[in-house]
C-alpha cells in the first residue's frame, strides 16, 4: 500500500539582481521594477489549483527558493504565508526557510521576515575570498556577507545555513579551508558545501574559467573540508549537507526521504502521493516567469503531469535515499513506493555483495565506498 508521507511546500521566486555565470537554476536577471504583488497573486492562484491534491494534509516545511527570494519585500512573503496557512494546515513546528543573497540584505528586513513567519534563513555565501567572489560574478563581497549574517542574528535568527562552494577557479586547499574557518566564526546551524560544477547552458560551461582544480585536487579539498567540518561539530548527513545536532534541514530531508511536496511558482516541481488512486504524481509548472504570471491558476500553467510507474519507483526512491547517511528501512521503502521489499531483493543483494550497502536490522545504509559511487549504486535499481 502506498501511504502518503509527510508533506512540504516549495515556492519558487525566480528573479535575481544579476545572473551568476555558473548557475543553471530557473533564475532571471530582473529588469526594472519587478511585479512582486502580481507574482504573489499568481502563487496564490497556483496553490488554489493544487489544493485538491492535498486536502486535509499537514504541511511540515515551507521553502522559498530561487532565484533570490530575499528580493521580495517581507510584506509580500507575509501575504503569501497568510494565504497559504489559511488554506493548508501548518504543523506547529513548521520550518519556514527563505534563501537570501547577502547582496540584498537591508537593515530591518530580517525582523520583518521573522514577523511574517520565516524561521530559517539560507545565505548564498559561496566564498569569503573577494577575488573568488569576483570570478563567480557575485554581487557582494565578503564584508557584506558577514554583515548580512550579523543583521539576521540581530533579528534573532540562530537557525541559518551558509551555502559555500569549493573547487573554485584559482582556489587552493588552504583557501577552501579558510572559507570554512570564516563560516564557523559566524556560528551557523548548517553548512551546505557544494563542489562547483560546470552546468550545461551556463557561461562557465561555454567558457570554463582558468584554474578550476582537477578531480584529484577537488577530492583532496572535499576530504580535508569534511574533516574540518566534523571537528567543528557539523554532522555530515547528506552528500553536501552538514548540520549541528538537531539542525538538519527538515525541508531537504523530506525530499531525500522521498516525502511529498507541492511545487508552487515558475518552473517548480511537485511530487504527491495520491492514496485513493495508489499513484505518485509529479507535476511541474511552466518555467518562464512571464508565461507563469499569465497562466497561473489554470491548467495551462502546468508544464506537465506524470504518474511514476511502479517499475520506476525503486530507482527514484534510491536516487534520493542513498544520498543520506542514515539510509532507509525496508518498511519505509514499502510505504513510500507501494511495492513489496521483494521488488528490490536482487539489486540489493548485488549492492551488499559489492560492499556498497550494508544492513543493520531492517535498515539499509550506504557504506563509505557506496557513498563514493552513489550513481553506480542507484543505477542497479533501474529496471529495463
Ligand atoms: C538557488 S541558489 C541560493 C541562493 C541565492 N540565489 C544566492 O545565490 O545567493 C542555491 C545554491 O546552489 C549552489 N549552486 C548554484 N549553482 C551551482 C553550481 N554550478 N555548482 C555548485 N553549486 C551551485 C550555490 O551555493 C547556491 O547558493
Ligand atoms: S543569485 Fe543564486 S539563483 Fe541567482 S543566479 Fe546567482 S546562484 Fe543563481
Amino acid at each position: 500500500m502506498l501511504t502518503p508521507p509527510p508533506l512540504s511546500l516549495y515556492v519558487h521566486l525566480p528573479w535575481c539582481v544579476r545572473k551568476c555565470p555558473y548557475c543553471d537554476f530557473n533564475s532571471h536577471q530582473g529588469k526594472g521594477a519587478l511585479p512582486f504583488e502580481d507574482y504573489i497573486d499568481a502563487l496564490i492562484r497556483d496553490l488554489d489549483l493544487d489544493l485538491p491534491l492535498v486536502w486535509g494534509r499537514t504541511v511540515h516545511s515551507v521553502f522559498f527558493g530561487g532565484g533570490t527570494p530575499s528580493l521580495f519585500p517581507p510584506e509580500a512573503i507575509d501575504r503569501f504565508l497568510q494565504a497559504a496557512s489559511s488554506r493548508l494546515r501548518f504543523a506547529p513546528s513548521c520550518e519556514i526557510t527563505l534563501e537570501t543573497n547577502p547582496g540584498t540584505a537591508e537593515h530591518g528586513r530580517f525582523d520583518r521576515y521573522r514577523a511574517a513567519g520565516v524561521n530559517r534563513i539560507s545565505f548564498g555565501i559561496q566564498s569569503f575570498d573577494d577575488q573568488s567572489l569576483k570570478k563567480l560574478g557575485r554581487i557582494h563581497d565578503s564584508q557584506e556577507a558577514e554583515r548580512a549574517v550579523k543583521l539576521a542574528q540581530d533579528a534573532g535568527y540562530d537557525n541559518f545555513n551558509l551555502d559555500l562552494m569549493y573547487a573554485l577557479p584559482g582556489q587552493t586547499l588552504a583557501m577552501a579551508e579558510r572559507d570554512l574557518e570564516r563560516a564557523f566564526a559566524l556560528q551557523p546551524a548548517h553548512i551546505s558545501h557544494y563542489q562547483l560544477t560546470l552546468e550545461p547552458n551556463t557561461i562557465f560551461f561555454a567558457r570554463p574559467p582558468q584554474g578550476i582544480p582537477d578531480d584529484d585536487h577537488a577530492w583532496d579539498m572535499q576530504e580535508h573540508c569534511q574533516a574540518l567540518l566534523a571537528d567543528a561539530g557539523f554532522g555530515h548527513y547528506e552528500v553536501s549537507a552538514y548540520a549541528r545536532p538537531g539542525r538538519q534541514c527538515a525541508h531537504n530531508l523530506n525530499y531525500w526521504r522521498f516525502g511529498d511536496y507541492l511545487g508552487i511558482g515558475a518552473g517548480a516541481h511537485g511530487k504527491i502521493t495520491l492514496g485513493a488512486e495508489q499513484a505518485i504524481l509529479r507535476r511541474w509548472k511552466v518555467k518562464h516567469p512571464t508565461a507563469y504570471l499569465d497562466r497561473a491558476g489554470t491548467t495551462a500553467s502546468h508544464g506537465g503531469d506524470e504518474r511514476v510507474a511502479p517499475e520506476r519507483r525503486p530507482f527514484e526512491y534510491m536516487l534520493n535515499l542513498l544520498r543520506l547517511h542514515e539510509g532507509f528501512s525496508l518498511s519505509a521503502f514499502e510505504a513510500a513506493t507501494g511495492l513489496p521489499r521483494a521488488a528490490i531483493a536482487q539489486p540489493l543483494q548485488t549492492a551488499l555483495a559489492s560492499g556498497w550497502l550494508e544492513t543493520a536490522g531492517e535498515r539499509v545504509l550506504p557504506t563509505a565506498l557506496g557513498r563514493r559511487f552513489t550513481n553506480d549504486v542507484v543505477e542497479l535499481f533501474l529496471q529495463p
